[in-house]
């Protein structure tokens, strides 16, 4: 109790009596203690660097990145660009799932780095171009050997006279429209393509994605190519080379199943050569005369 007391005194002193002829050191003022700022979570990234396969500077840098609530791949690449390596390239555009750019691997599988968060991706997650595409830098690739393939496959609407004059009217519950609607949303971010095995043996392969645009124009009554454009796409580096694996609808981030397309396109490719076959008995000639 005592002691107390006597600590108070001196304090009052060192303060305010300068008369008193003693110097006295001023007392420090107690610092406060810091508040601590939160320590967010931190994962590794590991991105694989460098040009084309077997450049010299091919190689993975890892970087230590914060995360926050809800932060994407996306995010974790911006971060690392802007505060570790400016020199890192990439490609975005929308940062919400349409455009389809930001398309690569992740921890081997791949996705949208725009809508891939990082929760249950571990403590590092590793990055890597898109398979199947030739790398142009990091994670980069370049895509005209997948649209070449999309022009291939005359991948736009050749419009009937009748479409060209005005609006062709496709009921909503027609069986048109409901064959072509669970392929229509596709928004060639190639990610079907990076995951094909068949493309990844055979190059000349035209892919899960220029032959799903394909099966919805050659069930489209509006289309003018229908039989033309069907051959074009059935041969043997088109639909028939396709050994339905499946890989391409797994991974399509736009729930599109290429497979579905592609044994749709062989059917009708089936069924339009018997009816040609048919026809050609009943008019006497032989088949392809
Ligand atoms: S079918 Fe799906 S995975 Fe393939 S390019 Fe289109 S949106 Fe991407
Ligand atoms: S940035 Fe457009 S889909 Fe990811």
């Amino acid at each position: 109790m005592n002691e107390e007391v006597r600590v108070s005194e001196d304090a009052q002193l060192s303060e305010g009596t300068p008369e008193s002829g003693a110097h006295e050191e001023p007392v420090p003022e107690k610092e406060e203690p810091e508040e601590k700022a939160e320590k967010r979570p931190t994962v590794r990234v590991r991105i694989r660097r460098g040009g084309a396969a077997g450049d010299p500077e091919e190689r993975f840098d890892s970087f230590e990145i914060e995360t926050g609530p809800r932060m994407t791949v996306l995010d974790a690449l911006v971060a690392v660009q802007s505060a570790q390596e400016p020199a890192l390239s990439f490609r975005y555009s929308c940062r919400v799932g349409m455009c389809g750019t930001c398309a690569l691997k992740v921890n081997g599988r791949p996705a949208w780095a725009c809508r891939t968060r990082l929760e249950g991706l571990g403590d590092e997650i590793t990055l890597e171009p898109l398979t199947n595409f030739p790398v142009l830098r990091d994670l980069a690739v370049d895509m005209s050997p997948f649209f070449a393939k999309m022009k291939r496959a005359r991948g736009w609407l050749e419009p009937t006279s009748a479409a060209e004059k005005a609006p062709a009217l496709i009921a909503p519950g027609s069986r048109e429209r409901k064959r072509i609607e669970p392929h229509i949303e596709c928004i060639t971010c190639g990610i079907c393509y990076a995951s094909c095995s068949i493309v990844g043996h055979d190059s000349d392969y035209l892919g899960p994605a220029a032959l799903n645009r394909a099966y919805t124009l050659v069930n489209d009554s509006r289309d003018a190519l229908g039989l033309e454009r069907l051959l074009e796409v059935c041969t043997e580096d088109g639909a028939w080379r396709c050994h339905s694996q499946y890989n391409c609808t797994e991974s399509c981030p736009k729930g599109i199943s290429p497979t579905g397309a592609i044994k749709g396109l062989k059917r009708r490719a089936v069924t339009g050569g018997v009816k040609r076959f048919a026809a050609s008995i009943f008019r006497g000639r032989a088949p392809g005369e």
